[in-house]
């Protein structure tokens, strides 16, 4: 059996408090009645949480962090804990954010402490990973991306505490996707990959993001061991997003 379709959408550094709380209730108003058997997820910015969960709440709407430390608390300037994020509402955490990877240059060791902690919380870590340019022109997509894995996947990840989101870098933001036999071909290499590292390699979700949106949502989703998508800025209009969601049939 296939696992759960899951759509999340990153809303990253978007929205102030009343854009993001009439996002949160069109999508709340959609759950509510909604037909389709996928799940959906959103992660606002952490000031937006509480707002966000206030609508959310006896939906089943998802609510998920963008990052988090890798320790529970401390003197850490800026940063939120995993733990804070469960205290907020929140049942996912994204981690390795290729936009983190290059802003805050985070390695696969630190992603990978990353996730344990979201682990220790009781989150559900959607890891990332994904190729620049350069590397798919090179040749090299398949092999950075299942070496992202190896080295961004804790020993304890299951296929209940831990979602894959393939992210190629040069598709984030910029209107352009892969083929979809690339995506095809790098979803069967990371299923593979998995199957070395976790019992339940099968039943782990293997999202794809990077330029989702309602016109190219159903043909991506009905692509082999794709079982969702991370969705950014379609993910910041109602429409669009739920749209996107009906896609996942
Ligand atoms: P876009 O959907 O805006 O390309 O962003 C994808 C993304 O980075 C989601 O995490």
């Amino acid at each position: 059996m296939s696992p759960r379709t899951l759509i999340a959408g990153n809303w990253k550094m978007n929205l102030l408090r009343g854009e993001a709380g009439l996002l949160a209730v069109a999508l709340a108003d959609h759950m509510r009645s909604a037909t389709s058997g996928a799940e959906m997820v959103v992660c606002p910015p952490t000031p937006l949480l509480d707002t966000v969960a206030a609508k959310l709440a006896g939906t089943p709407l998802g609510l998920g962090g963008q990052d988090c430390h890798a320790e529970s608390a401390g003197a850490h300037t800026g940063d939120v804990s995993a733990e804070m994020l469960r205290d907020a509402g929140c049942g996912f955490v994204t981690v390795g954010h290729s936009e983190r990877r290059a802003d805050h240059d985070e390695s696969d060791g630190l992603v990978r402490a990353k996730a344990e902690a979201a682990h220790r919380a009781g989150l559900i870590a959607i890891v990332c990973v994904g190729e620049t340019e350069a590397e798919r022109d090179a040749g090299r997509a398949v092999d950075v991306v299942t070496s992202q894995i190896a080295g961004s996947l804790p020993e304890a990840s299951t296929a209940a505490n831990t979602v894959i989101a393939y992210e190629p870098v040069w598709a984030i933001g910029t209107g352009r996707t892969p083929t979809l036999d690339d995506i095809a071909e790098m979803h069967a290499a990371m299923r593979a990959r998995l199957g070395d590292l976790m019992t339940d390699s099968d039943a782990v979700r293997l999202l794809y993001g990077g330029s989702v949106k309602p016109s190219n949502a159903d043909e991506i989703l009905a692509i082999a061991n794709v079982n969702g998508a991370l969705v950014g800025g379609a993910s910041l209009k109602a429409e669009d997003f739920i749209a996107i969601h009906r896609a996942a049939g």
